[in-house]
């Protein structure tokens, strides 16, 4: 390897994925365990109404609740209220229920705290969850999945009963909506990121083509972890206008092309690496073979492709089983695939898959090359 490797402190290194298996899989023991020993009724109720805890933890962020008892320590219900021009008394039953769930911490004196849990639900958090928390809560995708009975009776996206365009289109057009969601992918892949950049020695391979890169937070941290490695991110015009910031926050901006475009029409071709973070399972194995065959074009020969998505288990074993049902609901044939069905996916556009590597994060990167 003649490849220079810098250790930025921002970055931190990932923990084994084996160790983080193995303690997720003691965690579902004790879940479980716990569920087992509640009354089934009671067990089955907890679960259920689990999702108004989401919208709790939803409410309090979106009304900056959160955000001022982190930058101000904690406060009552009524101190909290009047700065925020809200309803104390119902402000104070909400701070109620999260702490009597353990999600806020209640001294005697009346005042509320965040818990080591909810402190990222701030924005200055350096592994904020804001948007994220903001993203799942939003009406957005509530509405969606209160039609899942759709979905599941016609096999077509909820999303399509909601609405006249795509995802895509709908957030363009909404730029609340669109920063949140564009956050939210820049907090998801920020704690993943880690792990994929250490995963591979990628200057090794030539420029980094990252399609559909967001912002760039991935390409960044690996072009921040491999200090001899250039990038060249593509995404639509609207969200690649966030990339300069993230890239400078990395000090990477000066090693890294952003390229706006359609990445299902064509991509920058001849770069030797090509990176596809999240794309394929939002796409019909239809669009997805075509898309991989567009990308195939581009790649020179001896060149790579990558895909970091989850590898749904073949039989038994943990995934992110509600990602799926999420891209069921609101792509147009999107979902997650089994280490077959992507081998499969590749194969049909003249790609064979090479090896998939596991990282601590619930995605693998899914290594491919042009085939024969
Ligand atoms: C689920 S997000 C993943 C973003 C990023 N790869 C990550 O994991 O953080 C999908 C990305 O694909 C981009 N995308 C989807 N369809 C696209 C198209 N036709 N042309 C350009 N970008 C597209 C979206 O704008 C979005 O940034």
């Amino acid at each position: 390897m003649t490849e220079r490797m810098t250790t930025s402190p921002a970055i931190p290194k990932a923990p084994p994925a084996g160790l983080v298996r193995f303690a997720q899989r003691i965690q579902r023991r004790v879940s479980s365990f716990a569920e087992n020993m509640s009354p089934p009724p009671f067990a089955l109720l907890d679960l259920v109404m689990s999702r108004w805890v989401s919208d709790a933890l939803g409410a309090i962020t979106r009304l900056g609740v959160a955000d001022l008892l982190a930058s101000g320590g904690p406060k009552d219900a009524a101190a909290l209220a009047s700065e925020l021009d809200l309803h104390a008394p119902s402000l104070y039953r909400v701070l109620r229920a999260l702490a009597r769930r353990g999600l806020l911490v209640e001294a005697d004196d009346g005042n509320f705290a965040l818990t080591e849990v909810t402190r990222p639900l701030a924005k200055d958090h350096p592994s904020s969850m804001r948007n994220m928390v903001l993203e799942v809560t939003r009406e957005r995708n509530v509405e969606v999945w209160a039609r899942l009975h759709h979905s599941i009776k016609t096999g077509s996206s909820a999303w399509s009963t909601l609405h006249e365009e795509d995802m895509w289109a709908h957030l363009d057009a909404r730029p609340e909506e669109h920063a949140i969601f564009h956050g939210a992918m820049v907090e998801l892949t920020r704690e993943a990121a880690p792990a994929f950049a250490r995963a591979l020695d990628y200057a090794s391979y030539g420029t980094i083509c990252d399609i559909g890169g967001g912002e760039g937070q991935l390409l960044a941290t690996i072009l921040a972890v491999h200090g001899a490695a250039r990038g060249v991110l593509v995404d639509a015009p609207k969200v690649v206008a966030g990339a300069p910031r993230v890239l400078s926050e990395y000090g990477v901006s000066d090693r890294c092309e952003i390229v706006a475009a359609d990445i299902l029409r064509g991509v920058p071709a001849g770069r030797g690496f090509y990176l596809d973070k999240n794309i394929l399972h939002g796409l019909s194995d239809e669009l997805a073979r075509d898309a991989l065959r567009t990308w195939r074009e581009a790649m020179p020969e001896g060149g790579k492709l990558a895909l970091i998505e989850v590898v749904v288990p073949e039989r038994g074993g943990a995934y992110l089983q509600f990602l799926d049902l999420q891209m069921m609901l609101v792509s147009f044939g999107g979902k997650e695939r089994t280490r077959s069905e992507l081998t499969e996916l590749l194969a049909s556009a003249g790609l064979s898959l090479e090896r998939v590597i596991d990282t601590p994060s619930p995605m693998s990167l899914i290594l491919a090359a042009r085939a024969g």
